[in-house]
């Protein structure tokens, strides 16, 4: 009769079967792919064999139809084991979710099938070199031809590309008019005039490679655009409301990865003849860290249950969980690192790993400025 706010049983067993996966067969990989900035190719198959490398597809197109709670279960999870690898299931979701909102239904039957297959992954591609937080001001320009469209431009900063077969791509069809002249379509890796820039050297998340894409000529079927022409625009930021959840969900299960290890080690250093942990000085700062932990992945799971209803409140909840989410998992890292000591700071524990690799929730996605321009809106129109 009553709401009980807690995970139903199904969330928990969800939690329990990524998280023995990702103990056995991505956890191992992560200090590899991150000192040889190397696609972490055996997590992706250990996901994809537990059917985790893309959950949020529905079961109509031959997914594993996780709703977004679940979803976000499953990216916290991977990312407690490695935050490279949990790019897997959020960037598909990231790249399919402007098809899942407005793609037509034979454009959803063509391509979402094969992502639930694990055949090919999507990315998502609205950043350019000179449109970052204002992506509106992109330039990549789609000219319609004869039952096709010609597609030109360079995008930039995007997440797991050349290993992905597919991309949705955001593009000007009708100039000076912002927003609304920018539409969005699927494009494939083997499409002609598509290529790739040399990876980026990153601080963190090195084993998800991040790359220019450019189009040159690339001559797609106009039945390739996603929705209605002029809708792209809205289309990327409808996505984005769903998909910074999902960064909120992979900071706080990098958060955990960092608190689990500091736990361990605070248990077992010894100083002054009695373990760390005896400490009060240490104790506040492990209560610090539990507590802001615990706040980010309520407010997560909140943001995630509106994901999932489609809440008019959304927009909101998913800036509000991604930029908090983030700052909690930077601030947690980085007293995890101060934890372990000169022993943090080094490659022998995963913890500086974990510090790098938090930095980056608080900049994509929309960096956590441009997430309080967002919800500072919706308060400002009544929205909250
Ligand atoms: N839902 C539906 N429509 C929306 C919307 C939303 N959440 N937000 C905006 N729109 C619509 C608006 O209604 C408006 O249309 P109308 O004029 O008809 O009302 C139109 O889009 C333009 O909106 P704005 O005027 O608000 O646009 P703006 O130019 O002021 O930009 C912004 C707003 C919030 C700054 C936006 O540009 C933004 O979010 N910037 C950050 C971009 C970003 O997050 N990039 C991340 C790249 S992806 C990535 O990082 C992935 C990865 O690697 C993992």
């Amino acid at each position: 009769m009553f709401d009980l706010y807690q995970l139903s049983d199904e969330h928990l067993a969800i939690r329990e079967a990524v998280r023995e996966v990702c103990d056995a067969k991505v956890a191992p990989n992560a200090a590899e792919a991150d000192e040889n900035s190397e696609f972490p190719q055996a997590s992706f198959d250990a996901l994809r064999a537990s059917d985790f490398h893309a959950p949020h597809i529905p079961e109509e197109y031959g997914g594993a139809g996780a709703d977004a709670l679940a979803t976000a279960i499953v990216i916290e999870e991977v990312a407690r084991a490695c935050a490279s690898s949990s790019l897997i299931p959020a960037v598909n979701k990231l790249g399919t979710m402007p098809l899942l909102l407005s793609g037509s239904a034979d454009l959803k039957r063509r391509y979402l099938p094969r992502v639930a297959s694990g055949e090919g992954m999507f990315s998502y591609c609205l950043s350019e070199p000179e449109a970052g937080s204002d992506a509106a001001a992109m330039t990549t320009r789609a000219i319609y031809d004869n039952g096709h469209y010609v597609l030109n431009g360079v995008k930039r900063w995007i997440t797991n590309a050349g290993v992905s077969d597919f991309y949705t791509v955001f593009a000007v069809t009708e100039p000076g008019i912002g927003a609304k002249g920018i539409s969005a379509f699927v494009v494939e890796k083997s499409d002609p005039g598509v290529s790739f820039g040399a990876p980026e050297k990153k601080l963190g998340i090195k084993g998800s490679p991040t790359r220019e894409v450019y189009l040159d000529q690339v001559r797609i079927p106009a039945d390739r655009m996603i929705g209605e022409p002029g809708t792209g625009f809205a289309s990327a930021m409808r996505t984005l409301d769903h998909t910074r959840v999902t960064i909120a969900a992979q900071a706080v299960g990098i958060a955990q990865g960092a608190l689990d290890a500091a736990l361990a080690y605070v248990k077992e250093r010894k100083q002054f003849g009695k373990p760390i942990a005896d400490f009060q000085g240490v104790q506040f700062m492990l209560a610090d860290m539990g507590m802001r932990l615990t706040a980010a992945r309520e407010l997560t799971y909140a943001a995630a249950a509106r994901s999932e209803r489609g809440d008019a409140d959304l927009t909101y909840f998913g800036a509000a969980a991604k930029c908090f989410a983030s700052d909690v998992a930077m601030a947690i890292t980085t007293d995890a690192v101060q934890l372990l000591g000169g022993y943090g700071y080094t490659k022998d524990f995963p913890l500086e790993r974990m510090m790098r690799d938090a930095k980056i929730t608080q900049i994509y996605e929309g960096t956590n400025q441009v997430q309080r321009i967002v919800m500072a809106r919706q308060l400002l129109k009544g929205v909250i």
